[in-house]
């Protein structure tokens, strides 16, 4: 038998195998809600506009919203053979309402219907994330705020550098994820353009109202060209390279809970809710949500890759190659919202041992800076001569195997004669970080500040 959607010109059906790659019934059925929406907008449309009656449109939308109700309570029988969410919805509401349903597709087609259903999905993830990613961000606001003080060790090449604030550290994912919120709000701003009515590709003879349609559906106007809408997913491919930030964004701060959470560092420990044992090793807990939260960049930026590489070369309009968006989207969101509910889960629950920190910082001359600069200031010497001077002192330090305050003031003075004890006040890391008072600094004075004017932004 042929399809009962397209099957006019043809006399035998699809073949099972041409089913198979065909249908896209399997994953697009998460876009039920949407498509029913944009159905029920497209028939009050139709009948505003006097392309259906106002009967039929009434039948269609009471219809539509019957289809729904099945969908949702799980009665619904989905399909391969009817291929997408479009055709199983239609068939149904025919079955359901008989006749009318069949003057839905007027002026209309799956091309801008899927268009159109996608985007109202996507636009909706966006928000779910960027309310995500508040939630996380809150997480973090929390934590700067406690240890707005408490000294850690800063990095770089993952050496000791300087001294910096634990509040420090955490703001500075507060900025990388504020950046994540504001890519996806921007993202939504531009693809909220409404595709409906665009047909097939070029338009349609049918006296409709696209604003009336965009304005139903929440889009801020109809899209310009008919063409463009429907040969367009660059609002999938926005959504992935948002989502590939913030998850890079994710995994480097997982980097960091694996190697903090560690017997080495234990700078942090993570809570039992967010950790697992070892079925063998019985002293163990495994930063498991952190290191799955570390490996989804992988499959967010393999989505990212897959689609643009799918969208590469299709010549203008629509190809059936598209179809292959949905399932990288919906991969790829499905993870990133689990990978930033479990950091936000493993954030608010983690506790910084802020004796370890303290200690950590203290340990590899992390004040050195600290002494060059006070060679500056206080000794008038160029920055490179007292960087040589430092260094002269660190090596010595070194040979010592103690740490910069240990050293007496007559081996600091035989690095140079005009250092005072003065000197060991700049040493100490509370010191080092209360003095790195510029905008943006680690001093906890800045950092305050800064999670004030987050609290405020996000209120
Ligand atoms: N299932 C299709 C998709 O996801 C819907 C659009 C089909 N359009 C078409 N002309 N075959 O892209």
């Amino acid at each position: 038998k042929s399809n009962a959607m397209w099957g006019g010109r043809f006399a035998a059906g699809p073949d099972a195998i041409m089913e198979a790659i065909n249908a896209s019934i399997g994953y697009d059925k998460r876009l039920a809600f949407q498509d029913i929406t944009g159905s029920r907008a497209h028939a009050a449309m139709l009948a505003a506009q006097g392309i259906i009656s106002d009967t039929d449109a009434q039948t269609i939308r009471e219809g539509l919203l019957t289809v729904l109700s099945e969908i949702e309570s799980g009665n619904f029988e989905f399909s391969t053979a009817l291929e997408d969410i479009h055709m199983n919805v239609e068939a149904r509401l025919k079955e359901i309402v008989g006749e009318p349903a069949g003057r839905l597709h007027t002026a209309r087609s799956r091309n801008d219907q899927v268009a159109t259903d996608f985007k109202l999905w996507t636009r909706d993830q966006m928000d779910a994330v960027v309310m995500g990613l508040e939630a996380l961000i809150n997480a973090l606001l929390d934590q700067a705020e406690a240890g707005a003080d408490w000294v850690m060790p800063g990095f770089t090449h993952l050496q000791t550098a300087q001294p910096v604030t634990w509040g420090h550290h955490m703001m500075a994912y507060v900025e990388m994820l504020g950046r994540d919120m504001s890519r996806f709000k921007d993202a939504r701003a531009r693809m909220n353009e409404n595709p409906l009515g665009s047909a097939a590709l070029a338009g349609t003879g049918f006296p409709i109202d696209r604003h009336m349609t965009a304005e139903a559906l929440g889009f801020d106007r109809p899209t310009a060209n008919s063409l463009d809408a429907v040969a367009d997913r660059d609002f999938a491919l926005e959504f992935l390279s948002c989502a590939s930030i913030t998850a890079m964004h994710l995994s480097r701060f997982a980097e960091e809970l694996v190697i903090w959470s560690s017997a080495q560092f234990r700078f942090v420990t993570l809570s039992d809710r967010f950790s697992t044992g070892s079925s063998i090793m019985p002293q163990k807990k495994n930063p498991d949500a952190a290191e799955l939260i570390r490996a989804k960049v992988g499959r967010i930026m393999g989505a990212m890759v897959a689609l643009f590489t799918v969208m590469k070369g299709l010549p203008l309009a629509y190809s059936k190659d598209m179809q292959e968006d949905k399932e990288q989207v919906f991969d790829a969101a499905d993870n990133l919202m689990l990978a930033v509910a479990a950091m936000t889960g493993m954030v608010s629950d983690m506790t910084a041992n802020v004796d370890s920190l303290r200690a950590a910082a203290a340990s590899g001359f992390s004040t050195a800076t600290d002494l060059a600069d006070w060679l500056v200031r206080e000794a008038g010497l160029p920055f490179r001569d007292a960087h040589h001077v430092t260094g002269a002192l660190v090596a010595l330090a070194e040979s010592k195997g103690c740490d910069l305050p240990d050293l007496s003031l007559d081996e600091m003075k035989s690095a140079h004669e005009s250092i005072t004890d003065g000197v060991y006040t700049v040493l100490t890391v509370e010191n080092s970080v209360a003095s790195r008072t510029s905008y943006g600094g680690t001093a906890p004075t800045q950092v305050r500040a800064q999670i004030a004017r987050w609290r405020e932004v996000l209120k």
